[in-house]
């Protein structure tokens, strides 16, 4: 996690790298800080966000310079521990986005050898070894570093007497290089330097970048210089904006109607990396984390039901201790960000059993979109709140798209079922837009619950990934502790804990597990639990049953996720805003993570 910017050229760096900063806090908010190079070190740090931080920030003069928000893997979130860290002598300053797997065996070492640790870090020793190897090349010391460390890491550096140079290492976290005119700029990502330039070189693992105000060299861990040319890319700032919202969250529950139409759209635009994707497998294996992991959760019932191909979803650091026992599978990846470290692990640990892997992506240009075979975006923009929603809504319409088609190449699906199917999909933004109009309600219930400790969420079949997300989306944002059950499997032993004190949110929609949901809702009511049942609208039985009913409009089976989630976003939303939370930077997470 944690976002690294480095500035080279002719404006005054504390300047370029503070922005970059503010555009890369969504990637952690533990601590931040900045050194400014000018023939001395000139560093500031702090635990919290960008706003201690620049409230804090004197003048500082100087054309080079790094910066770092950190969200902390090794020491609390502390003034001592944030980054950038400097060497004994006070001339090296080091950024890391990682984790150093074998920082307590080079600490031992290094503190033997007679260097002083200021932090409780493991990225602290990388700047020690450096100053043990340096000799007055900062790149030199950089490649025979590299060499000692194990585990994920990009890093930035400077020297005080190296003069506008930096040097950055990219090995499993990402780092991207932006080539300006007469200033060039490192990254962990894209957004963070577009407001200086569009021209950006994505760096690959295993390799180290030398930047200075006119060169960019790259060269690989051997120290073999690589050639690579910058692309342009194409994407604005605006989307990064809050548009009149409060919270980057709300702004991207309400952009779902044209992200739905967009991906909807951009499906024929997809396969990028050449293959072609296997849309006849045996068996499908999905593979992803939190949110994207409920996307694929859903998923499988579609590919089951659409296709008849039986599909299980693998939480992505799990994936990666079971054994290959599919046969002829499609393997799919889901990731928003294209950058969760566990999920990229996983799908290399697929493509080295020898099978082909899909991406559901967002981000362009991630590593997931450069590793995996074959690439299908979720055209859903830049999302900027740490609780996933329109990128989720979008992960479901590529699902759902690609299970037609598969359903199609099966033939288990007719062409005109198909068409009907992608005509009622085409509706789908209107109905969504239907759910946003009724937020009035959904905003006097969360009022209701707001108070509570704890609440359940049950769904049954496709829905119950959904509880499993309403769950999810409760928990990060509005710190109650939420769990999403199968209806069925509450009186297994979870009911135990329903009183009068526990909401239960219940997904009654009418599908073939609707009679069954009623006598769920039932069971929790008995025990005197507030229902909020999500129906569909025209149903007069629901509301005998439940205390609360929202509708959503009546759309196939496979398409109430999309909508019964839209629902679950905004009473989360909500619930948590009534409460006064930081709904779009949760405590201790964020928007990716690039730590195993
Ligand atoms: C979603 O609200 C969460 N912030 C989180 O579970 C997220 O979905 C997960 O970390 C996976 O991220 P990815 O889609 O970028 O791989
Ligand atoms: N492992 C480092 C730390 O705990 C870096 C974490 C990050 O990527 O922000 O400080």
């Amino acid at each position: 996690m944690c976002g690294i910017i480095g500035y080279s050229g002719n404006r005054q760096a504390r300047d370029v790298v503070l922005s970059g900063l503010k555009r890369l806090e969504y990637r952690g908010y533990d601590s931040a800080g900045i050194v400014v190079g000018n023939g001395s070190i000139q560093l500031v740090k702090d635990k919290g966000g960008m706003a201690n931080l620049e409230s804090i920030l004197p003048e500082m003069k100087g054309q080079y310079g790094i910066g770092h928000t950190r969200w902390a893997t090794h020491g609390p979130p502390l003034k001592n521990n944030s980054h950038p860290h400097l060497d004994c002598n006070e001339e090296l300053a080091l950024v890391h986005n990682g984790i150093i797997e074998n920082n307590m065996a080079l600490r031992e070492e290094l503190i033997e050898r007679g260097h002083t640790f200021k932090s409780e870090t493991d990225s602290e020793v990388i700047v020690h070894i450096l100053e043990e190897l340096y000799d007055g090349n900062l790149e030199d010391a950089m490649l025979k570093t590299v060499a000692k460390l194990e585990g994920s890491f990009a890093l930035a550096a400077i020297h005080a007497k190296e003069n506008g140079k930096i040097v950055g290492v990219r090995n499993i976290s990402p780092l991207v290089v932006g080539v300006g005119k007469k200033e060039n700029f490192l990254a962990s990502d894209v957004p963070a330097i577009l407001e200086y330039t569009d021209r950006m070189i994505y760096l690959l693992d295993g390799e180290i970048v030398t930047l200075t105000r006119d060169e960019v060299k790259i060269m690989n861990f051997e120290g073999k210089p690589v050639a690579r040319n910058w692309q342009k890319v194409e994407m604005n700032l605006e989307g990064a904006e809050k548009s009149g919202y409060e919270h980057f969250m709300l702004k991207e529950i309400f952009e779902q109607p044209d992200v739905i139409m967009d991906t909807f759209i951009g499906a024929n635009l997809n396969a990028e990396n050449g293959y072609s994707i296997n849309l006849r497998p045996d068996t499908i294996k999905i593979i992803a984390c939190g949110t994207s992991y409920h996307a694929g959760y859903v998923g499988k019932y579609m590919f089951e039901e659409f296709a008849h191909v039986p599909t299980t979803v693998d939480i992505a650091s799990e994936y990666r201790f079971s054994s290959a026992t599919n046969s002829n599978p499609l393997i799919i990846g889901i990731s928003q960000s294209g950058e969760t470290s566990d999920t990229l692990a996983a799908l290399r640990t697929a493509q080295k059993r020898g099978f082909n892997t899909l991406g559901i992506v967002n981000i362009v240009g991630s590593t997931l979109t450069r590793e995996a075979d074959n690439i299908f975006y979720t055209r859903a923009g830049l999302e900027v709140g740490v609780a996933a929603t329109k990128t989720y809504i979008t992960q479901l319409i590529a699902l759902l798209t690609l299970a037609i088609k598969v359903g199609v190449a099966k033939k288990t699906l007719g062409i005109d079922e198909a068409r009907h199917l992608s005509n009622q999909l085409r509706k789908l933004p209107k109905h969504v837009r239907t759910v946003l109009d009724n937020s009035e309600q959904i905003i006097e219930i969360s009022r209701g619950i707001s108070d509570s400790k704890s609440m359940f969420f049950l769904g049954r079949n496709m829905n119950f990934p959904v509880a499993l997300e309403g769950a999810l989306k409760m928990k990060e944002i509005s710190y109650i502790h939420a769990e999403g059950y199968p209806g069925g499997e509450l009186k297994h032993g979870p009911l135990a804990l329903v009183t009068e004190d526990t909401p239960v949110i219940a997904i009654a929609v009418k599908d073939q597990t609707y009679e069954k949901m009623l006598g769920n809702i039932g069971e929790v009511s008995a025990r005197g639990a507030t229902v909020i049942g999500i129906g569909t609208e025209g149903d007069t039985e629901l509301p005998k049953y439940a205390d609360h009913v929202i509708f959503i409009p009546k759309v196939p089976p496979l398409f109430t996720p999309v909508l019964v989630s839209v629902v679950m976003q905004l009473l989360a939303y909500h619930v948590a805003n009534v409460r006064g939370c930081e709904i779009d930077k949760p405590r201790n997470l964020a928007k990716s993570v690039t730590v195993e």
